[in-house]
């Protein structure tokens, strides 16, 4: 008897119910939907690195670029390291190898000498690394991550401790830069094959090559032909 009176059952009170479940539901969604955007775009301290907001102090032997900090100020003085910290920090983190390769190294040195070098990789990208053009990365800020990137390695400790690497020769780009990947790949590399000049340009900037490398590669592989 009771339970026939008692306004807390029956069917129109269960969908009410239901229905403030939903609510309360996409309440919640919500408020964790905000929480998330709010921790990764740093409001909530620092984010995982894969965003580059972390502060990491530059210090030890090996120490790479400093990191950007939550609510750093652009200036002048930093733009580069600030732009290197959107565009690059991802891959590179703290000019690092991470995705990316090591921008501190003696190699990386060795390998690009000025400016203009890195400008020409990030405009033409890799076969692993994307291209940066005009729309993505304005000249004039690309040219400040440039400066900042060839800064950093210059002031890098093992470049003063270390004696610089000789540049790569024809054989040595091959070895270094073309063979890594075509080890596996069929047919090896033949530098008497006409194919590889053929090949040149494109995979030239498949290997990130410079352009005084693919130079001394182009004067290398003329001299294999017909051999
Ligand atoms: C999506 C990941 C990614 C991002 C973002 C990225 N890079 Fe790279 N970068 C790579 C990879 C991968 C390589 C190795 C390419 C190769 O060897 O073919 C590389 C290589 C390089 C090299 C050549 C290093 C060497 O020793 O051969 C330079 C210079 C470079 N990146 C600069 C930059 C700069 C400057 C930015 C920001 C504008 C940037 N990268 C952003 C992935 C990335
Ligand atoms: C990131 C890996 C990678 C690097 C670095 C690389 N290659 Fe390649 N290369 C490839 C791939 C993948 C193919 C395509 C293979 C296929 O289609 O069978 C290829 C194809 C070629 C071919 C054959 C082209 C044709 O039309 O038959 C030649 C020659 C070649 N590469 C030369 C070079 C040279 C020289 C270098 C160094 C400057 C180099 N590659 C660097 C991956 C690479």
């Amino acid at each position: 008897m009771s339970s026939a009176t008692a306004p807390s059952t029956g069917p129109g009170n269960n969908l009410e119910a239901a229905h403030r479940r939903g609510q309360l539901t996409i309440l919640a969604a919500g408020v964790l939907g905000v929480l998330v955007v709010g921790w990764l775009s740093g409001w909530l301290g620092p984010s995982p690195s894969g965003f580059a907001l972390i502060n990491e102090p530059a210090t030890g032997p090996e120490a790479g670029v400093p990191r950007l900090r939550p609510g750093l100020v652009l200036t002048t003085e930093n733009r580069g390291q600030v732009l290197f910290g959107r565009s690059c920090d991802s891959c590179h983190p703290g000019g690092r190898e991470g995705r990316g390769a090591d921008l501190l190294s003696a190699e990386f040195r060795r390998d690009f000498k000025t400016e203009a070098d890195i400008v020409q990789l990030v405009r033409g990208g890799t076969c692993t690394m994307p291209a940066y053009n005009r729309f993505i990365l304005a000249d004039d800020d690309l040219a400040q991550i440039a400066k900042f990137v060839l800064g950093r390695a210059k002031a890098a400790p093992s470049a003063t401790s270390r004696p610089a690497l000789p540049a790569l020769d024809g054989p040595g780009i091959l070895k270094i830069k073309c063979m890594n990947c075509h080890a596996t790949l069929d047919p090896p590399l033949d530098p008497r094959d006409v194919q590889v000049l053929f090949a040149l340009d494109e995979m030239a900037k498949c290997a990130g090559l410079t352009a005084e490398q693919k130079t001394v590669l182009r004067t290398f592989l003329r001299a294999q032909q017909g051999r």
